[in-house]
């Protein structure tokens, strides 16, 4: 078996990609400035990636507005576009150890969790979409008249792809598939933190046989790159992953384009526990909904409500998996938690952490760093915890859990639904009664009922309320990458 040293190095071995791909081309930034992606276990630089602004987006747009206008793309059949995503998605899996390795090392993930569950998920998304790229239907609809009205679903053309460091690869899977299958054609600006992946998937695309101008990436900053990108005269539709503010900036720099917008963001998604429920499942399903990722998941169940009769058992089992749960080198095949991405998300969880146990909630598990090297934290579990307490209510972003405890399903509903927040909820219970009344009434995108974090590439996901704008995956996903044409021809 690999060591761990071995298994850090296979992630470097090949010369890693650090330019902006733009026309088909690997090309410095203009200005020739560089940032720094970190490898946040060591906290040592891994490399310089060319950093990207406001000129190599305009060049970037220009490149995929050609390839979109008069480029061989717009004439590729369907089918064969769908076997072009076909093809990304097997030379993937090929270098699946590979990119698991880059993964883990760019963003600090476990190994385990990159190689079996991100890349998995990357490669189903994206065949998933090859699926769909010929069976974009219009309808033909009976209007009134000698007429015959039929629509088609075009691409919306240009789009612009902003994505997050907490799954860059899932991300760019999610981004791509149903642009490329739809006919758009892109440009992806992925986080600062962790611009390797894409990259290398950029690499892959160009392999896999994308016309030039197709796919174009360029890593930056989100301040210059990203903005630039949202304010481009010649971009057609937004897609971001983020933070809601970020969103909001976002909206409104659209503006004055009309830009399409679609916005996938973050939660405080609850997580309900009834006394009736199997506790063990519910105590394993609840410690994956919390601390997969590092606790880096927009749709992380941070707000864990147990009615009242299970409430301390289920604490007890929580706090002792918590302390259980191994941290460590991610490159380690048995790490469970690896690093929080960078030190600005570090300093930001362990204020929360800071604030919990001030505004009186009761530290169960973790509550302070791990070791003195890398931005690892301990699982932390918080108990006690009142709706009003800044942890019950904020975006952490970390392994942070706060346990509330309920009487009443009324209660709960309320309770669950008292945030301004809506991405997912979950339910633990024997009683399909009570599973579909939460269902009914919990307003969030996604309900998940004895289990949590079940995703699939054919399943909608989104967020109601400050959550998000549209969907992502399924076919929903994919609309959100066309346009309604609507054709209508007098028939005498
Ligand atoms: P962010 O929203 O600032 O960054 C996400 C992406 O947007 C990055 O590619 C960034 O460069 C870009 N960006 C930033 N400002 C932009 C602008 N003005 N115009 C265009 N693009 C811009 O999120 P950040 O700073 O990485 O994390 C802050 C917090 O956001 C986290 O602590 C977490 O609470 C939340 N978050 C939620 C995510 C989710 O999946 N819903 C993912 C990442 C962060
Ligand atoms: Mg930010």
């Amino acid at each position: 078996m690999a060591t761990v040293t071995e298994h850090r190095h296979a992630a470097t071995r090949r010369k890693l990609q650090t330019k902006l791909l733009i026309d088909g081309q690997w090309r410095e930034s203009q200005s020739g400035k560089t940032f720094a992606t970190l490898d946040p276990c060591t906290e040592d630089v891994i490399i310089e990636v060319s950093e990207g602004d406001a000129a190599d987006i305009d060049l970037a747009v220009k490149a995929a507005r050609k390839a979109f206008d008069s480029g061989p793309w717009r004439k590729t059949d369907a089918r064969d576009r769908g076997r072009m995503i076909y093809k990304l998605a097997d030379l993937i899996e090929e270098n699946i150890d590979d990119l698991a390795a880059l993964e883990t090392l760019d963003n600090g993930k476990p190994i385990s969790e990159s190689r079996h569950a991100d890349l998995p998920l990357v490669i189903d998304c994206l065949r998933y979409y090859a699926g769909w790229a010929d069976k974009i239907h219009g309808q033909t609809i009976p209007i009134r008249g000698k007429h015959f009205c039929y629509t088609k679903r075009e691409p919306v053309g240009v789009a612009g792809q902003i994505i997050p460091w907490n799954f860059p690869m899932l991300m760019t899977a999610w981004k791509w598939g149903p642009a490329l299958a739809a006919g758009c054609t892109l440009v992806l600006k992925p986080a600062e933190q962790t611009p390797l992946t894409a990259l290398r998937m950029g690499e892959l695309a160009l392999e896999a046989g994308f016309p030039a101008g197709v796919i174009n990436i360029v890593p930056g900053y989100g301040e210059t790159a990203g903005a630039a990108l949202v304010s481009h005269k010649g971009v057609d539709k937004i897609a971001f992953t983020g933070e809601g503010r970020t969103a909001e900036i976002i909206m409104r720099n659209a503006a004055d384009s009309m830009k399409r917008l679609t916005f996938e963001l973050g939660g405080k998604s609850p997580n309900i526990v009834f006394a009736d429920a199997d506790l063990d499942a519910a105590v394993n399903g609840s410690m994956v909904g919390m601390f997969l990722n590092q606790g880096q998941c927009c749709c992380a169940g941070t707000r864990l409500f147990v009615q009242e009769s299970a409430h301390d058992e289920v604490v007890a089992k929580l706090a002792a998996k918590a302390k259980a749960r191994k941290l460590g080198d991610p490159f380690d095949p048995a790490t469970e938690q690896g690093p929080q991405v960078d030190r600005a998300q570090f300093d930001k969880i362990l204020s929360y952490v800071d604030k919990g146990k001030s505004e009186g909630a009761q530290c169960v598990a973790g509550g302070e760093r791990h070791g003195d090297k890398g931005f690892f934290i301990r699982p932390t579990i918080f108990a006690d915890v009142r709706d009003d307490m800044a942890i019950a209510r904020e975006e952490i972003f970390g392994p942070v859990l706060s346990v509330i405890k309920f009487k009443t399903i009324d209660e709960v509903i309320a309770r669950a639904n008292g945030t301004e927040y809506g991405l997912a909820a979950a339910v633990w219970t024997r009683d399909i009664g009570k599973a579909h009344a939460i269902a009914d009434q919990v307003r969030a995108g996604t309900i998940w009922i004895n289990c949590y974090d079940v995703f699939d590439a054919a399943a909608p996901f989104g967020g109601f309320k400050r959550s998000g704008l549209g969907r992502e995956l399924g076919e929903k996903g994919l609309e959100a990458y066309t346009e309604t044409k609507t054709v209508t021809i007098a028939l005498d």
